[in-house]
């Protein structure tokens, strides 16, 4: 696992040369998505590329981790609506190779569909993770066990809490999601992580101590070929002393 700690603004720069890398080396590339305040410093890095002219997202291929159980696409609340608001609407990417879960119908069956597209398209290249003040990735909670594939998960109360800064209410906010399982995300063949603020120190902490265990979800990354954990300076520069 390799760690960079740097300023914020230059971490968004660095994951998008990373975004970058692999866009204009690949031919047919498959991303890995995330939705969170955390990546959309990443994304608007990368529209700007676009905007320029360095970039194009043509032959780009893309697999959303998560969605809230209930909200369809068109939900302002809906990770669908945030990726397209945040991304997709910006880029030149054909929205139809844009895959986010269903959070409506039959979601048990959303859900085994989802991990044989994943397969089908070839695998995730990249992946790029934000992570949840209790150690979750995508909507694993902890307990989630690490040969989960996409599933539907319940949110826990701290999740809950943490995401109702973007609702009107607590009680607005959905308390179940169809997200990719530990298994589902262990695939990708590069993942990127990036942790923001004081609120993942613990996680953090914990993740570089060498935990492994069901009660911290982002523990399985230790067990993962090539993970790269980006830190903000001003939060975890203390861990360069
Ligand atoms: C979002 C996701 C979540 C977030 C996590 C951190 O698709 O899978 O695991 O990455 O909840 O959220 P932010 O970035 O808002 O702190």
């Amino acid at each position: 696992m390799k760690i960079k700690i740097l300023p914020t603004d230059q971490i968004y720069k660095e994951v998008a040369d990373v975004f970058s890398n692999l866009i204009t080396s690949k031919e047919y590339p498959i991303l890995g998505l995330a939705t969170g305040s955390t990546p959309v410093g990443v994304y608007n890095e990368l529209i700007k590329r676009y905007q320029e002219g360095k970039l194009s997202f043509k032959n780009v291929t893309s697999f959303n981790l998560d969605e809230y159980v209930g909200l369809d696409g068109n939900h302002d609340q809906s990770y669908r609506y945030f990726m397209n608001h945040h991304l997709f609407n910006h880029v030149d990417i054909d929205k139809n190779k844009t895959f986010v879960p269903l959070g409506i119908g039959d979601i048990k069956d959303n859900a085994k569909k989802y991990d044989l597209m994943i397969d089908a398209a070839g695998g995730i290249d990249l992946q790029i993770l934000g992570i949840g003040s209790d150690g979750h990735i995508a909507f694993n909670e902890p307990g989630t066990p690490f040969d989960a594939l996409t599933h539907e998960a319940e949110l826990t109360e701290m999740t809950i809490k943490d995401n109702a800064r973007f609702f009107e209410s607590i009680g607005d906010v959905p308390t179940r999601a169809i997200t990719m399982g530990l298994a589902s995300i262990m695939k990708a063949r590069k993942i990127v992580l990036i942790a923001l603020g004081k609120n993942k120190v613990d996680a953090i902490t914990r993740l570089l101590n060498g935990e492994v265990s069901l009660d911290l979800p982002v523990s399985v990354l230790n067990t993962h070929q090539d993970v790269t954990i980006y830190l903000d300076k001003e939060t975890f520069g203390y861990l360069e002393k």
